[in-house]
């Protein structure tokens, strides 16, 4: 037993007996000969050196110190479930994708998830959530890659990284920088929109379960007979859209990092299983390059008195992962991954994001990251990709080479792509073109902020942006930071300079300009805490 001293001579695991859980039959090795132990390793003689030749042990230790991924670069911390996509209207006039035809139920993934955060980083920091869909058609696996905010903070791909550095951890104290945020955001103004609902009710939201889904970007539909349209997705939940106050989300960051995570998994447990309803807005193609918002610019929403709503389908999850790594770790989302019926857009964050997601999977997970059960299609063919790390999927001794005359198939389009769309002109280095005077980068959040939000909710915006801006920001940011809000809404931004000039009072009753000790807290705060 624990309490008894073992006799001089037993071996100090005599302390430690068998549990009554162990298999008589025990373990078995990776190689899947019998398991000499795994509890104790191989030791040349009494209080001698462990062996090298102990092969079972080297096993276990050597796959230990690879037994994590690189957590992704950005959305690290998320939580996934299965389910499926029941489409209920329909938008067969518009599409023919298989899996948005009327009738049609396709198995499903998504993952939910923070974007800043590490992996373990707490559920409730203030973030966009990201809302990724894998949906596996019977035409191919068809992704979904977006977030629960129908916009973005940038309109060019190139920005990505340096967006995503400014909101991450600074080089020397390895802290977030509040200072390093607003000199990212007020350097780049089209950020305004996407920051406005980042400070509102919705920049937290109680649950995963409690908040919609957007693809935010314009993608390409195409129907049967070949014609073209914009569409913007859109999932409503059907648990209702709540938020959590900052104060809440810092109290419940320190009793549950994992609050999220656990209520999503929980819900589903119980049978309480989460449902959004998918519905778009078309926007007719050729229109798509008049209208007077540019609907390729994703720091913009689409007006629904102009293109409201059609439902598509319902997406219900009811199923957990049974192994986390396996299926929500190692899940890869591609806003690559389409199918006939659905294309992209002009976009060119979209078609930055296409680049870049199946890229990182090959360095995260390994090039053939698409033979893992969970991201491979259900759709059977033939490919021209062979080999390479942990190849598990091959064609035998079917041609590597196409053409070829052994029977092996392959394919041979020419003419336009179906998913084509007109260019012309020199290239140029340029994000998208401003439509109309209201097309610019402070008309959309100043409608959020005057006209969507109510009194309660501008009172608890402007607390936020102060709060957020009093962790720390300083000198020429602050000022641009009051500009900022001023250029959103003339009224908002004095109330913003208002309270913030309030705050600094309190925290510096002498009135002197205190720049050194904005300096101390800088990083002292994270987005919101
Ligand atoms: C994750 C890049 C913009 C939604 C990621 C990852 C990368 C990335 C590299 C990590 C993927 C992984 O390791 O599995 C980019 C680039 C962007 C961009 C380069 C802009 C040019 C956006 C936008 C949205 C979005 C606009 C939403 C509309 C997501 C989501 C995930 C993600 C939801 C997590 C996917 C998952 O759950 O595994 N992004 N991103 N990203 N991104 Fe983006």
């Amino acid at each position: 037993t624990y309490e008894n001293s073992p006799a001089p001579g037993d071996p100090a695991d005599a302390q430690d007996p068998r549990p009554a859980s162990a298999d008589a039959s025990g373990s078995i090795t990776d190689w899947g000969a019998p398991a000499p132990s795994d509890r104790q390793s191989l030791r040349a003689g009494q209080d001698g050196p462990i062996v090298l030749h102990d092969a079972h042990f080297v096993n276990q230790m050597a796959h230990f110190d690879r037994e994590r991924v690189p957590e992704r670069v950005v959305h690290a911390k998320g939580s996934g479930a299965f389910g499926t996509f029941q489409v209920t209207g329909d938008v067969s006039r518009w599409t023919r994708a298989a899996v948005f035809q009327p009738g049609t139920t396709t198995e499903m993934l998504a993952r939910f998830s923070t974007v800043a955060g590490e992996m373990g980083s707490p559920d409730t920091w203030r973030d966009p959530r990201g809302f990724a869909l894998k949906f596996y058609t019977s035409e191919g696996n068809y992704d979904l890659v977006g977030n629960n905010t129908p916009i973005f903070f940038i309109r060019d791909a190139m920005k990505f990284p340096h967006f995503i550095r400014s909101q991450k951890r600074r080089g020397a104290s390895g802290l977030r920088d509040n200072q390093m945020q607003w000199d990212f955001w007020t350097m780049n103004p089209e950020s305004a929109h996407q920051v406005t609902y980042l400070m509102g009710d919705r920049g937290i939201p109680r649950t995963y379960r409690h908040m919609n889904g957007y693809g935010s970007h314009t993608y390409m539909w195409i129907n049967e007979a070949g014609e073209k349209f914009w569409v913007k997705y859109h999932f409503h939940s059907q648990q209702g859209v709540e938020g959590m106050t900052g104060d809440q989300a810092t109290q419940v960051a320190g009793e549950d990092a994992d609050v999220h995570r656990r209520d999503l998994f929980e819900a589903i447990e119980r049978g309480d299983f989460p449902r959004w309803t998918l519905s778009v807005q078309v926007i007719p193609f050729e229109e798509g390059f008049t209208y007077g918002t540019n609907i390729f610019d994703v720091t913009k929403t689409v007006s629904h008195a102009d293109y409201p709503l059609h439902e598509v389908g319902v997406m219900t999850l009811d199923r957990n992962p049974e192994n986390f790594f396996a299926q929500i770790e190692q899940a890869a989302f591609d806003p690559s991954a389409t199918v006939p019926g659905i294309g992209l857009s002009p976009d060119t964050m979209l078609l930055g994001r296409v680049f870049s997601y199946a890229d990182t999977h090959r360095h995260r997970i390994g090039p053939n990251y698409l033979q893992l059960p969970v991201n491979r299609p259900r759709t059977a063919g033939h490919t021209y990709t062979y080999d390479g790390p942990m190849a598990y999927d091959h064609s035998g001794d079917a041609a590597t080479y196409a053409a070829n005359t052994q029977g092996t198939p392959y394919s041979d389009g020419t003419g336009p792509a179906e998913d084509s769309f007109p260019v012309s002109g020199d290239l140029v280095r340029r994000a998208q073109t401003v439509r109309s005077a209201e097309d610019d980068n402070f008309t959309q959040p100043g409608i959020l902020v005057r006209e969507v939000f109510d009194d309660a909710q501008r009172e608890r915006f402007v607390d936020t942006v102060a709060g957020h801006l009093l962790g720390g920001v300083h000198g020429e940011v602050l000022e641009r930071a009051f500009d900022y809000w001023k250029a959103v809404d003339a009224e908002i931004g004095a109330r913003i300079e208002a309270a913030v000039r309030a705050g600094q009072a309190a925290d510096n009753p002498g009135g002197e300009a205190d720049d050194a000790k904005a300096h101390a807290q800088q990083g002292a705060t994270d987005a919101d805490g």
